[in-house]
């Protein structure tokens, strides 16, 4: 499963993107709003940090505003991945961007007959928000797994990508559910990297090698 940062602050993309396991960075409007920046700005900054895919959401309704807006992100960088909301006009906007050769993320997918939809219209990726239907009380994780199991036995090329991914059972869950990507926060990443076994047995070797190097040679 690659791991794609669910952010639009650059510190956050520059630090996890120097760890190497990056393949790609999602936004969505919130999280534009919240950094404060100019999205044409933003998208083209982590463009030339990560070299994978880019995911850039249009927030026009209508689908003729989708496809404008679609094919206006899609020239700011050839990484930028063009991200719709599930809707009729989604759909209809990601099969004509698909049909121009431009990449998606069909987003805000909550069942699996939505992402069955999302495939035929052509979407390259698409996001079940985990973290949003447990929030209802529905299992997200399991949506993840059918959607999965109905691509593969649809011969389906669309990628699954794991999104609202609230902490690091979620990140093994969706793995193991089949997700070819998930999309983490900055704050998972660094929850994902820390055990308290990892600090205990870093602390241990360098206690013992900084008496080792300060013992004498014939010391035994
Ligand atoms: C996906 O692309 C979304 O940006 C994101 O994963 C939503 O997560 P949230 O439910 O934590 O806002």
């Amino acid at each position: 499963m690659e791991f794609f940062i669910d952010t639009a602050i650059i510190d956050e993309v520059r630090e996890i993107n120097a760890w190497g396991v990056l393949s790609g960075v999602t936004t969505n409007p919130s999280l534009v709003a919240s950094s404060g920046r100019d999205f044409k700005e933003v998208i083209q900054e982590i463009a030339g940090l990560v070299g994978g895919a880019i995911s850039a959401e249009v927030t026009s309704l209508d689908s003729e505003g989708m496809i404008k807006e679609g094919r206006e992100v899609a020239q700011w960088s050839e990484h930028v991945v063009v991200k719709l909301p599930l809707t009729p006009a989604g759909l209809q906007a990601c099969k004509t961007l698909t049909s121009e050769g431009i990449k998606t993320n069909v987003t805000l997918c909550f069942s699996v007959p939505q992402a069955l939809l999302a495939a035929r219209a052509g979407a390259t990726y698409i996001s079940p928000f985990a973290g949003r239907v447990d929030d209802i009380g529905w299992d997200g994780v399991e949506l993840i797994r059918q959607i999965k199991e109905a691509y593969v036995l649809g011969n389906i090329g669309t990628r699954v990508l794991a999104a609202s991914i609230r902490h690091p059972t979620h990140v093994v869950q969706a793995a193991l559910a089949g997700a070819d990507v998930a999309t983490i926060p900055y704050k998972v990443f660094t929850q994902m990297v820390k055990h308290p076994l990892t600090s205990a047995g870093l602390d241990a070797f360098l206690k013992d090698w900084a008496e080792r190097a300060g013992a004498s040679p014939e010391t035994p």
